[in-house]
C-alpha cells in the first residue's frame, strides 16, 4: 500500500503534468501563477469533475478537452468595477492627464482589462478633462486580457444597472443611450478604446506608452513574474511615462529599483526620463507611516515626494 508520502510526492508529479499540458494546449504559461493560488483554483476544479484528485484529474482533461475552457475561466477571475479605487481616477484626472494632454497624442494601457469598465472609466476621464478640445487630440486607449469571453463583453461595452452602480447619474446620463435594462456606452467614447488579446506574459504590443494602468491582476501571478511583467511595462512606456498598479500590489526587485513612486496610496509610479535629477521637481523622501512599512517590504524602496 503507497504510504502518504508516496501518495503526496504522486500528486505532485500529476500536478506538474497538468500544469505542461495547459501550457501545451492553451498556450498559457501557468508557471507565472503562485502555486498556492492554482492548486487552490484547480481544486475547484478536481471537486467540479468528481476527480479529486491530480492524477484521476490529468486523466479526465485528456478525454475531456472543453474542461480546458472551465479552469480558464476559473483562473482568470474577471471582477471589476467602473472607476474602482475612486482615489485613483481622481488622482489621474488631477494630476496626471492634464501633464499628459501637454502633448497632442497621447496612448494609454489598460492591461488586463476584464469586461472593459477600467478602460471606459479612463476614456470617459479622457472626455471629462479634454472636453470640446478632444478633437484636437489623437488618444488611444490600449485595453488587452488574455480572456476571449471578457473580451467580446468588453466590446460590446453592455452593461446593467446594477454594474453601473459606481457611475454618477450625471456621468450615465452623458456616456450610455439607455435601452430598456441595457445601458450602452456611447461612440465617442468607444472610439476612443482598441481592444485586443494579450497574455501579460508575453512582450507589449506597443510602446512610448505613456501610461499603463495594470491593476488586481498581478496578485495572482509569482514574484518573478510580476518582474518580469512590470519590466516589460518598464520598457513599453516613454520617459517619464506612468504606471499604476493595483491597491494591493507593490514594485519588488529591479522594477522596483528602475520606478520612481509618486504616489503610495494610489500606486502611481513614474519611469524617470534621462534629466529628471530627485533634486529638481522632486525629493526623495518618506512621506507617510504607510510609505515606510512599503519601503520595507519592497526592501528599501525610494519614496518621491511632490514639493
Ligand atoms: C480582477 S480582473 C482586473 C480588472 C481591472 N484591471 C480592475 O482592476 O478592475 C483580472 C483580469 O486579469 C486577466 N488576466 C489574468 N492573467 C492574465 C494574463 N496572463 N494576461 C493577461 N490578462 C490576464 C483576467 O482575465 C482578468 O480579466
Amino acid at each position: 500500500m503507497a504510504t502518504v508520502e508516496t501518495k503526496n510526492f504522486l500528486e505532485d508529479i500529476a500536478y506538474e503534468k497538468v500544469k505542461n499540458l495547459l501550457h501545451e494546449t492553451i498556450g498559457l504559461n501557468f508557471s507565472c501563477y503562485r502555486d498556492e493560488y492554482l492548486k487552490r483554483r484547480l481544486s475547484i476544479r478536481l471537486r467540479a469533475t468528481g476527480t479529486y484528485t491530480f492524477s484521476k484529474y490529468l486523466g479526465y482533461l485528456k478525454k475531456n478537452p472543453i474542461e480546458f475552457n472551465n479552469i480558464l475561466n476559473d483562473l482568470t477571475i474577471n471582477f471589476t468595477t467602473f472607476f474602482r479605487d475612486r482615489d485613483v481616477y481622481d488622482y489621474l484626472e488631477k494630476r496626471v492627464l492634464p501633464v499628459l494632454f501637454n502633448s497632442k497624442e497621447v496612448a494609454i494601457w489598460s492591461a488586463g482589462c476584464a469586461t472593459g469598465e477600467e478602460p471606459y472609466s479612463l476614456a470617459i476621464l479622457v472626455h471629462k478633462v479634454l472636453g470640446d478640445q478632444l478633437p484636437n487630440y489623437k488618444v488611444t486607449i490600449y485595453a488587452s486580457d488574455i480572456d476571449e469571453d471578457a473580451l467580446t463583453k468588453a466590446q460590446k461595452g453592455e452593461y446593467t444597472k446594477k454594474q453601473l452602480c459606481d457611475v454618477e447619474d450625471s456621468l450615465i446620463k452623458e456616456y450610455f443611450s439607455h435601452e430598456y435594462t441595457t445601458y450602452r456606452i456611447k461612440d465617442f467614447v468607444k472610439q476612443l478604446v482598441r481592444f485586443e488579446k494579450h497574455d501579460l506574459m508575453k512582450p507589449p504590443l506597443h510602446n512610448n506608452l505613456d501610461l499603463i494602468l495594470c491593476r488586481n491582476v498581478m496578485i495572482f501571478f509569482a514574484r518573478e513574474s510580476q518582474q518580469h511583467v512590470h519590466m516589460h511595462f518598464y520598457n513599453a512606456l516613454r520617459e517619464g511615462g506612468y504606471l499604476v498598479t493595483g491597491k494591493s500590489e507593490i514594485l519588488s526587485g529591479e522594477p522596483c529599483a528602475k520606478f520612481l513612486c509618486i504616489d503610495v496610496n494610489c500606486r502611481v509610479y513614474q519611469k524617470p526620463s534621462k534629466d529628471s535629477s530627485p533634486t529638481s521637481e522632486y525629493r526623495l523622501g518618506v512621506a507617510q507611516v504607510d510609505t515606510l512599512s512599503l519601503n520595507n517590504l519592497t526592501g528599501g524602496q525610494g519614496t518621491i515626494v511632490r514639493r
